[in-house]
């Protein structure tokens, strides 16, 4: 991942703090077991981009003095819950994740899936819990669910699941559904969450939407490119497991060219939509180049 020294910065200002944060809220667990399955999914760090998006929106957007560690720690609870579950002998049977064993190898399938479940239920908690007011918790509640439920993330999964091995690869238009839901829905909850927290106008409300939708679809061309070109110690997770599983994916589809041709259609679409926010984003044009 390319880091500019800005974006790099703005990571150092509030990712340490935020990761301290979502550690403690997990240890209040009230099984010591879970706590543990649950700290040694969020302390394996990854790259953190819901929350940088979280905090990046929010800050183009003009806010300053909110604290925003809860809305932010509810986002990652629930992507690291659908890393621990998407890894499982039933989903991806994946071994490796964000460097080390995968959950289920840690410690076991059961304690996995509980610490899913925790996560994910934690992070309405942590959205009911953040220090705003009520409408803005509840909008906040409905987009987070909304990403992460039947109408995004799970959908995908669902999506993916159901394609995997089958005879009759997807479309190029069922590809971007499926990418859409499963990494887009919450990468576009985590800018929307952002801009909830701001008075945003139309206008900019439809250009961040449109920003995300690029960002998303980008998001997971990158990782089919990854799985295919990358090390299994760069990418902290078992390299090639797409093409070993027979996953619908833009390589699989349209070989590697064709799929760096759609990342960089995606990355340009995500950069115009900037370019039409009131506002400049050095932050979120730094956040699009990490994945160039
Ligand atoms: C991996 O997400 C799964 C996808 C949605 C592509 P990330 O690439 O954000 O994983 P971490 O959080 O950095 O480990
Ligand atoms: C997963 O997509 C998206 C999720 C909702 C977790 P992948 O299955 O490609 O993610 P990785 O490559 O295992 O991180
Ligand atoms: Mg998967
Ligand atoms: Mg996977
Ligand atoms: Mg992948």
């Amino acid at each position: 991942m390319n880091q500019s020294k800005r974006i790099k910065a703005f990571a150092d200002e509030h990712i340490p703090a935020l990761t301290r944060f979502m550690l403690d809220y997990a240890q209040q667990a009230h099984q010591p077991r879970l706590a543990a399955a649950m700290q040694y999914s969020l302390a394996a760090g990854g790259k953190r981009v819901r929350p940088l998006l979280v905090y990046a929106v929010a800050t183009t957007m003009g806010v300053t003095a909110t604290p925003l560690d809860h809305v932010a720690a509810a986002i990652e609870y629930v992507h690291t819950y659908s890393l621990i579950h998407d890894d499982l002998p039933a989903m991806d049977d994946a071994q490796l994740r964000r460097g080390q064993p995968a959950n289920h190898i840690q410690f076991d399938e059961a304690t996995a899936i509980l610490a899913g479940d925790a996560l994910l239920t934690d992070a309405f908690a942590l959205v009911a819990g953040a220090s705003l007011p009520a409408a803005v918790r509840s909008a906040l509640t409905a987009q987070l669910a909304v990403g992460a439920g039947s109408r995004g993330m799970v959908a995908g999964q669902m999506m993916d699941i159901a394609a995997t091995g089958s005879s009759t690869p997807l479309t190029r238009g069922e590809l971007v559904r499926m990418h859409a839901h499963k990494t887009g829905a919450l990468l576009l909850a985590a800018v929307r969450m952002g801009a909830t927290v701001a008075t945003v106008s139309d206008g900019d409300t439809e250009a961040l939407d449109d920003f995300a939708t690029a960002f998303g679809l980008a998001f997971q061309i990158r990782d089919d490119i990854n799985d295919a070109t990358k090390s299994s110690a760069e990418l902290g997770k078992t390299a090639g497991q797409d093409a070993a599983a027979g996953k619908n994916t833009y390589v699989s589809l349209l070989g590697l060219a064709g799929a760096q041709a759609a990342l960089t259609e995606q990355l340009q679409a995500a950069r115009r939509a900037l370019d039409r926010l009131s506002v400049p984003a050095p932050l979120l044009i730094d956040i699009v180049a990490m994945l160039g």
